[in-house]
């Protein structure tokens, strides 16, 4: 079991469980998350933007380009950002945490 810890706009912290080979973006709407997910991980809408906590973000496999390109269109974009679909979870993610972006600029995560 993968812990993963979801922070929302408004600061709360919601801990959910997911297994491996996972995508985030499916963990965090089961979670009760605000992401759309409009394209449903074709990579096509960014709506599934997070932001990762700094200490995980190494973690992760790298961005391809095409998700760098998409998330450059994405609202309130940060060092770093990824798409919430292209992160499969495994076992060394466990505790992963991610914010949901907002509106609000505050981007402090971590
Ligand atoms: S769900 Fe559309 S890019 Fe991730």
């Amino acid at each position: 079991m993968i812990h993963v810890t979801f922070v929302t706009t408004d600061g709360a912290r919601v801990e959910a469980q997911a297994e491996a080979g996972q995508p985030l973006l499916e963990v965090g709407q089961a979670a009760g998350m605000a992401l759309e997910g409009t394209c449903e991980g074709q990579m096509a809408c960014s709506t599934c933007h997070v932001i990762v906590a700094r200490a995980w973000f190494a973690q992760l496999p790298a961005a391809s380009n095409d998700e760098e390109d998409l998330l450059d269109l994405a609202a309130g974009v940060t060092a770093t950002s990824r798409l919430s679909c292209q992160i499969v979870l495994t076992d060394v993610l466990d505790g992963l945490e991610v914010k949901i972006p907002g509106f609000s600029n505050d981007m402090q995560v971590g």
